[in-house]
């Protein structure tokens, strides 16, 4: 099995490109399954949860090619509407891959999701948008049957702004006939990008980026070009990682407007951060981080719950204690446990850790837990004594290309063995 064995103690310098972001190259994906069309993508990301999307699309019949960071999906000889269970099971989003079938054949065949364990991950809020669309659910030995014949517009009043079933709705009321509203929808930017995408492919989605957004049916669509938004949460790992060590770096290809929660709260930390030109920032630190009295997550434009991890590593070298409050996801503190064998301070109470910086961490043997806290252990790895060996690589090259190597490039002593 590889192991990543990160070297502390080194400042970081130069300049880092920010590739396209993984939330939104998946729908974006997704969406390329519904217009039987031909969609370029550009600036996709080479991860493997688009690898196994491409996989998942691929069985359904898509053709795909990619040169370099461009992907073309031909979506015209689609034959099938079912996700593979295997397929299935390695990632949650393919949740998402149900709304564009059903917008494409009306009919799709799951399993339910797999992906990271973030404790609980229903898909509640999903089928029941589904059923309000008119869209019959039921399950059948083990699989989801869903069937969109008699699919017919609606208001959809979410519970809670879910991002992915904010994104499934969008998807699969493409194809409905009138008008689909989503209240209470998520905000995020991912979701402007795929009413993007989806506006661009002839459909008519308004009020993407607020609480409320409008689909109209369509019935024709055509060839797209669209380029992905940069991905966000890998602006924020490299800002933590230029903070834990003191470093000035230059980050390009980020838009600031969708990391403000992340700028505010590094510079509550002490960490200067600034706009050098259009999709540029310049992050420097120097001395000891300072804590942040009580940090929480929440949906865009609170503080991304993606981005916790993260800042719980730089926080445990932080001068003083800091409060971090986790209300998106139950079971995204498991990174902590491998950060106390680094010599952390933090104790976890359910949704709330306390984080006691301490002056220094020590390299040891760790285990990514998921995608996020596999990025949080590189990041406390960069300032601890000594060597940091993690294992469960996997998770980490779900979302970041070449996992996480390319921080070598401004410096970073990391080498995979
Ligand atoms: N939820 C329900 N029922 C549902 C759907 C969601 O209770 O039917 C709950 C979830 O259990 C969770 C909360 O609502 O507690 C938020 O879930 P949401 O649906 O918003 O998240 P998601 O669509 O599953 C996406 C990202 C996550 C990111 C969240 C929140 C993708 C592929 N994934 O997940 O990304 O954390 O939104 O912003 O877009 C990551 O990149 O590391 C990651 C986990």
């Amino acid at each position: 099995m590889s192991k990543l064995v990160v070297e502390g103690g080194n400042r970081l310098e130069g300049s880092i490109r920010i590739p396209g972001a993984k939330n939104t190259v998946l729908p974006i994906l997704a969406a390329t399954i519904i217009s039987g069309k031909e969609s370029v993508i550009e600036d996709c990301p080479e991860i493997k949860d688009v690898e196994l999307t491409v996989e998942i699309l691929k069985n359904l019949g898509c053709k795909i090619k990619r040169e370099g960071r461009t992907l073309t999906v031909d979506s015209s000889d689609i034959s099938d509407y079912t996700i593979k269970e295997e397929l299935m099971d390695k990632m949650r989003s393919s949740i998402i891959l149900t709304g564009a079938i059903l917008a494409r054949m009306k009919k799709a065949k799951t399993t339910y999701p797999g992906g990271c364990e973030l404790g609980l991950r229903p898909i509640d809020l999903h089928i029941k948008a589904f059923k309000e669309l008119n869209i019959s659910v039921v399950e059948e030995g083990g699989y989801i049957m869903f069937d969109g014949e008699n699919a017919h517009s609606g208001d959809i009043h979410l519970a809670f702004p879910s991002v992915g079933a904010t994104e499934n709705i969008m998807l699969v009321a493409t194809t409905i006939k009138g008008t689909t509203k989503i209240i209470n929808a998520a905000k995020e930017p991912e979701i402007s990008d795929l009413a993007d995408f989806l506006n661009k492919m002839g459909c008519r989605v308004l009020g993407a980026g607020t609480s409320v957004i409008t689909i109209e049916g369509a019935d024709s669509f055509s060839n797209v070009n669209h380029t992905l938004i940069p991905d966000r949460i890998v602006a924020a790992t490299v800002m933590a990682a230029a903070a834990v060590t003191g470093s000035t770096v230059e980050i390009n290809n980020v838009n600031t407007e969708h990391i403000g929660a992340v700028i505010s709260a590094f510079r509550e930390m002490g960490v200067l951060v600034f706009k050098t030109m259009d999709n540029s920032v310049v992050v420097s630190a120097a001395g000891r981080i300072k804590p942040l009295n009580l940090l929480r997550t929440s949906p865009y434009p609170g503080f991304p719950t993606d981005a916790q991890s993260i800042i719980t590593s730089v926080l445990s070298v932080a001068d003083g204690t800091s409060i971090v409050i986790e209300n998106i996801f139950e079971q995204r503190f498991k990174h902590t446990e491998e950060l106390i064998k680094m010599g952390a301070d933090v104790t976890v109470d359910g949704r709330c850790a306390v984080i006691k910086g301490v002056d220094r961490l020590k390299g040891a043997k760790v285990s990514a837990r998921d995608l996020r806290s596999g990025a949080a252990l590189v990041v406390a790895g960069l300032c601890a004594d000594g060597f940091t060996e993690i294992d469960n690589l996997y998770h980490i090259d779900r979302g970041y290309e070449n996992t996480l190597l390319d921080l070598r490039e401004i410096g970073a002593k990391i080498t995979k063995v």
